[in-house]
């Protein structure tokens, strides 16, 4: 007979109480040197040391541990205090400032000012490191962060190599090193392979943690747990039951103080070969052996390997790039990319990306993926929605105004983070009428708690030893070759509709519509009734609206790029 008995998992004999409390906090105990180059930087003050200072609040830094800072910026240990202490105040990410826990937190902040490739900046981190050693009389972790610009991530790396800064000097310990390296990896796939094989010269790959902040957010640690820790999900979730996916990336900023960055990647670069293509391969990815670093990415990898070759000589109806025009962004005239500093005024930059992507696989054949990310769009939302298909056969007797709609479920990556389910449901009265519902989990109402912001839970797995949500040399190299034949041929064309193309304020460019419409399909705009915005509660409760007119700059039929 079948045991239906509940059981509670067993924990592995290795494992005492003492290590299950520490699972369970997650906190990092052992003594470590977090040492930031880049340290004067917008990344430090706006998310590095912010997430640090919540970490400290919560007491998941180890009791030992240092900030090490190496910038160019001239400051002293007492003057960066200072600085993160302004940057900590005025962090919207931060918990509200408290002076004792920041006094406890800055105690051991120590700065290095010197150029990225000076050899006296290297001799002056081996003396600090040496002497915060021997003030704690062992050996000390050594977490290295590259927040500086890429074109410096090699130099540093070998230099950390040369002189002997990776290898713990004090004997044989169980002292670890490891290093993060920020986002764009690699300007392309050659770049990428050459700033791998630098890094692999000096770190092995276990030691290398490649950030990708989207992996950090809860929402998008929620795709797992909410395909693969529900009975009823796994079963639709293929081609079988998916009619096509939707991942959209918008946000309402434009490129700020950016321009000279972003001139030189564009939308493609900046959102696809990172976050884009991470969310899609986690919606996509079969079930892993086991919630684990390896696991987990050979799964994902499989979906990155398997997504069929973009044909740059038929790009129509499967890639669209637009660039923003000056409009109307939350109530607020703004400029067009082409007036951003940094920017030039005749630049062919993309902020806007539309793909239809396929991936070549058992579970997903023929099931389009719809990509979009861009800048200065109607909402800031990154979504994800799959649209099952349609029942196949109807028997109620229905007129014009009932809503026959596909279902789909949507999970909000943010803002107004959770999921939603959309389907059909009977109007109340005497007559069989459907109307399009949803039912919504919502996290803040759920859990009534403040996540965790990315950078916290990254640089925590960081310190803990768990790479599994940072990137494989492998992951980060078919990224690249996936949108290179893309990258290449947009660099060697003008766009087919002259940029500006879409005004700021709306979705994009009309051919991004018309992509989706040829295949009898539409994207999900967000909550948008007559340019407002509706929650989803109210959506919840009054349904949504049957269509919504969309605002757009002129039409115009989407057709191949021309020669630059
Ligand atoms: C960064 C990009 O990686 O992600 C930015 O470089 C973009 O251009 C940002 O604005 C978006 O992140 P988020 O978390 O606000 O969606």
């Amino acid at each position: 007979m079948p045991d239906n008995s509940v059981r509670t998992a067993e924990p592995p004999n290795s494992l005492t109480e003492g290590h299950m409390v520490r699972e369970l906090l997650r906190r990092s105990q052992e003594p470590t040197i977090f040492i930031i180059f880049g340290a004067s930087g917008d990344l430090t003050r706006r998310k590095l040391v912010p997430a640090l200072y919540n970490l400290c609040c919560s007491n998941l830094l180890p009791e030992e541990f240092s900030i090490v800072g190496f910038a160019v910026t001239p400051m002293d240990d007492d003057s960066f205090r200072e600085a993160m202490k302004e940057a900590v105040k005025e962090s919207r990410e931060a918990n509200p400032y408290d002076d004792k826990v920041f006094t406890r937190f800055a105690s051991r902040f120590r700065y290095i000012t010197a150029d990225f490739t000076s050899a006296d900046g290297y001799k002056a981190l081996g003396g600090i490191i040496s002497e915060l050693e021997q003030a704690a009389n062992r050996c000390l972790n050594r977490l290295f962060y590259l927040a500086t610009p890429p074109s410096f991530y090699a130099d540093i790396v070998a230099r950390l190599g040369e002189n002997k800064l990776v290898t713990c000097c004090c004997g044989p310990n169980d002292a670890w090193t490891r290093v993060i390296v920020e986002k764009p990896f690699g300007y392309d796939l050659k770049s990428a392979e050459e700033l791998n094989t630098a890094i692999h010269k000096v770190f092995d790959e276990n030691e290398v943690y490649r950030i990708d902040h989207y992996l950090g957010k809860e929402t998008v640690q929620n795709i797992l747990a909410f395909r693969f820790a529900n009975s009823i999900i796994e079963p639709i979730w293929n081609r079988r039951y998916v009619d096509h996916i939707q991942i959209t990336a918008a946000e309402t900023l434009g490129v700020e103080h950016r321009g000279a960055y972003y001139e030189g990647a564009g939308c493609l670069r900046d959102m696809f070969q990172n976050h884009l293509l991470q969310l899609m391969s986690i919606v996509a990815m079969d079930p892993p052996m086991k919630y684990s670093g390896s696991s987990v990415r050979d799964r994902k990898a499989d979906v990155l390997r398997s997504i069929l070759p973009i044909n740059p000589e038929n790009l129509g109806g499967t890639a669209v790039r637009g660039q923003y025009a000056p409009g109307t962004v939350e109530e607020r005239g703004v400029p067009g990319y082409r007036q951003e500093d940094g920017v030039r005024a005749d630049s062919n930059t993309e902020t806007f990306v539309a793909l239809k992507l396929f991936v070549d696989s058992w579970r997903w054949a023929d099931v389009p993926f719809y990509l979009r990310s861009g800048k200065r769009m109607a909402r800031k939302v990154t979504e994800i929605l799959v649209q099952f298909k349609r029942v196949p056969h109807l028997f109620f007797h229905l007129g014009p105004e009932d809503q026959i709609e596909p279902n789909y479920i949507v999970m909000r990556i943010q803002p107004d983070e959770g999921i939603a389910l959309r389907f059909g449901a009977k109007v109340p009265g005497p007559e069989m009428h459907i109307r399009q519902v949803q039912m919504n989990f919502s996290y803040t109402e759920a859990f009534q708690v403040q996540p965790a912001t990315a950078y916290e839970t990254l640089l925590l797995d960081a310190m803990l030893g768990d790479p599994t949500l940072f990137n494989r040399s492998d992951a980060v190299e078919t990224s690249w070759s996936v949108l290179e034949p893309l990258i290449d041929i947009w660099h060697a064309t003008k766009p087919f509709q002259p940029f500006p193309n879409y005004a700021s304020g709306t979705w994009g460019p009309a051919t991004a519509d018309q992509m989706l419409a040829k295949d009898g399909r539409s994207w999900h705009n967000v909550a948008e009734t007559n340019g407002s915005a509706q929650t989803y509660a109210q959506l919840e409760q009054y349904g949504e609206p049957v269509s919504a007119e969309r605002s757009h700059g002129p039409e115009s039929a989407d057709g191949p790029d021309r020669p630059a």
